[in-house]
């Protein structure tokens, strides 16, 4: 084995991927030590920059147990599915004890298992039979707040003098009935409820069951980094941090400017600059990342940023926040835009490691959000080409590689998740997007033998894993060449993103340039045909050729001329080009 050397000393870096090899070499790999150890690729690379993620909202995606639910005895049931898919990381949206106010996103025992998912010895079997398809799993963690049930927030609201009291934020009302400020929840109606047994207020940026905690307070912080290094020692590679923007709100209460209008719950527009992305937030980003780096472990953010520079701060000024905060902006391009695209991903360059992400269990689906109605299987597989091969981390949906829509409650009443009840008609809730996995076309489309928790759509029919598994131009079997290929090509792992054609209206196209070796990606974004020419020799490559990795034309060609490129409309062509 060779190893780097720099004089007589290794580097620390050559030191470490030294270690990484020997360790993987000798076998010894165990949930608890796989996380310590730091493997970098040659570029410096860590796991989680070449690693592809797959959200799963574990409701939704397997019910081993057949009661509607579906539990991680599912999940582990469908990793040989991921596997072959080309997932290396799985989120799993909460799945910890719960009331499922708000479907797991209030945690009432945050080192737990919700008996509705199983138990903490299924979750075991889960991490290990996923670390031995080279899965890792990635926990969620709510920080900024907790349910009203958990033990905490129960002894903060028996009394004034309880040692909890200040876990949460509790404040007098300004006077009788009155809340202490004019701050309102993101879910509808005021961000205070009034408590009797204490006679004071608590905030709730979220739903009332929902409870923020208090970060000031140096006992939460100590508490909740417990939490991840517990889940760290259970071999979780890291945490989707949910409603980061939140987790400080202005300690004087200042209320925030009324903006003219009202929102969707018939509130009024507020601009809410005292209870969102406070500058202390960036202090527990940094301590919780010092803990994460102690296992190796990658922290994603859940961080709505309104510009690339507020998405940079998510970085740290040094690099020492979170390697992965997603870039939302880029889902906000709903239209198929290649000049919008391109200033988003020429942004998120410039800021930092990319990640990107279509949609995920609280937005829309990709499929009907891109999609024109007629041609949205094809449109499905342009949007793969385009985020499965850019520089950066990918984060997919579940359901998104067969392309599943959206299924809207159509009624009021059908409606599971509490904001489509307060916000009805105009805000529907979030259960659209989280229906049931659709594995084949049978009852239930295979994901349980109960009536599911939502309603299967009715294009269980036609998109099912298993029948998509069948047909050789489904957008399953699109999204697993494109994933492959994406492993294989130390280019689209490693290589610089370099726009070409940027003034072109149609199609979007670029260079993965890696050493002597470059992937192009062309993606005709517009419904007619289209014709791409390239001169690659500024960018070193003078082939007037490309050889074929995927397409969708229908040519199936297996070398294309770079100087005339015919694209059928809404088409991907991603060749290789050597020196
Ligand atoms: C995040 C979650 C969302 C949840 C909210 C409150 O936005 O993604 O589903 O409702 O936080 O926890
Ligand atoms: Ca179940």
């Amino acid at each position: 084995m060779r190893v780097a050397r720099e004089g007589n000393s290794w580097t620390k870096s050559a030191l470490l991927r030294w270690v990484a090899v020997a360790v993987l070499a000798l076998g010894v790999f165990s949930p608890k030590t796989r996380a310590q150890v730091k493997a970098l690729d040659a570029e410096g690379h860590q796991w989680w920059q070449h690693a592809v993620f797959y959200e799963i909202y574990p409701r939704s995606f397997a019910d081993s147990n057949n009661d509607g639910i579906g539990d991680l005895n599912g999940i582990t049931s469908k990793l040989d599915y991921l596997k072959a898919l080309g997932v290396d990381a799985i989120w799993i949206t909460p799945c910890y004890p719960s009331p499922q106010v708000d479907f797991g996103y209030d945690v009432s025992d945050y080192e737990n298992i919700d008996p509705m998912y199983g138990t903490l010895q299924d979750f075991d079997r889960l991490e290990s039979e996923a670390q031995k398809r080279g899965i890792r799993i990635i926990m969620d963690f709510v920080m900024n707040h907790s349910s009203d049930q958990h033990a905490w927030f129960k002894e903060s609201r028996s009394s004034r003098e309880n040692p909890k009291r200040d876990w949460y934020i509790w404040r007098d009302g300004k006077g009788p009935n009155q809340p202490p400020n004019n701050w309102l929840s993101t879910f509808g109606g005021p961000a205070w409820k009034f408590d009797p047994t204490t006679g004071q207020w608590y905030y709730h940026y979220f739903y009332v069951e929902q409870p923020d905690l208090n970060w000031r307070n140096p006992d939460v912080e100590k508490a909740m980094f417990d939490v991840t290094r517990w889940w760290y020692k259970r071999g979780v590679a890291g945490f989707r941090l949910d409603a980061v923007d939140t987790l400080f709100e202005d300690p004087n209460l200042h209320d925030n400017p009324v903006l003219p209008g009202k929102n969707k719950y018939a509130d009024p527009n507020t601009q809410e600059v005292y209870n969102k992305k406070l500058p202390e937030l960036h202090g527990v980003l940094q301590r919780l990342r010092q803990v994460a780096d102690e296992s190796d472990a990658v922290l994603i953010g859940e961080t709505w940023t309104k510009d690339i520079d507020e998405l940079k701060q998510y970085y740290g000024e040094h690099s020492d926040e979170l390697q992965m905060p997603m870039d939302f902006l880029f889902a906000r391009v709903d239209k198929l835009s290649p000049s919008a695209f391109r200033k988003q991903i020429a942004g998120v360059n410039s800021a930092g490691w990319p990640v990107y992400v279509l949609s995920n269990h609280d937005i829309e689906r990709a499929y009907v959000r891109y999609g024109d109605g007629v041609h949205n299987d094809a449109i499905a597989k342009v949007m793969a080409g385009l985020y499965l091969t850019l520089r950066g981390t990918p984060i997919m949906y579940y359901g998104e590689e067969i392309g599943m829509t959206n299924n809207n409650p159509q009624r009021k009443e059908d409606v599971k998740d509490p904001i489509g009840k307060v916000g009805w008609p105009e805000e529907k809730g979030r259960d659209g997007e989280r229906t049931p996995m659709q594995w084949n076309d049978t009852a239930n489309a295979g994901f349980s033998k109960a009536a599911p928790w939502l309603p299967v759509p009715p294009s269980y029919k036609t998109h099912s894993v298993t029948d998509e598994l069948k047909d050789a131009d489904s957008i399953l079997n699109f999204y697993k060449r494109v994933l492959a290929v994406r492993h294989n090509e130390p280019a689209l792992a490693e290589g610089e993103y370099i726009a070409l054609n940027e003034s072109d209206p149609n199609v979007l196209s670029y260079l993965r340039r890696y050493k002597n070796e470059a992937v192009l990606v062309v993606l005709n974004m517009s419904g007619s045909e289209q014709e791409a020419s390239f001169d690659l020799s500024s960018q070193g490559f003078s082939s007037p050729t490309a050889s074929t990795l995927v397409t969708t034309l229908t040519t199936h060609p297996r070398q294309m001329s770079l100087s005339s490129m015919p694209l059928d409309a809404f088409s991907v062509y991603i060749g290789k080009i050597s020196k």
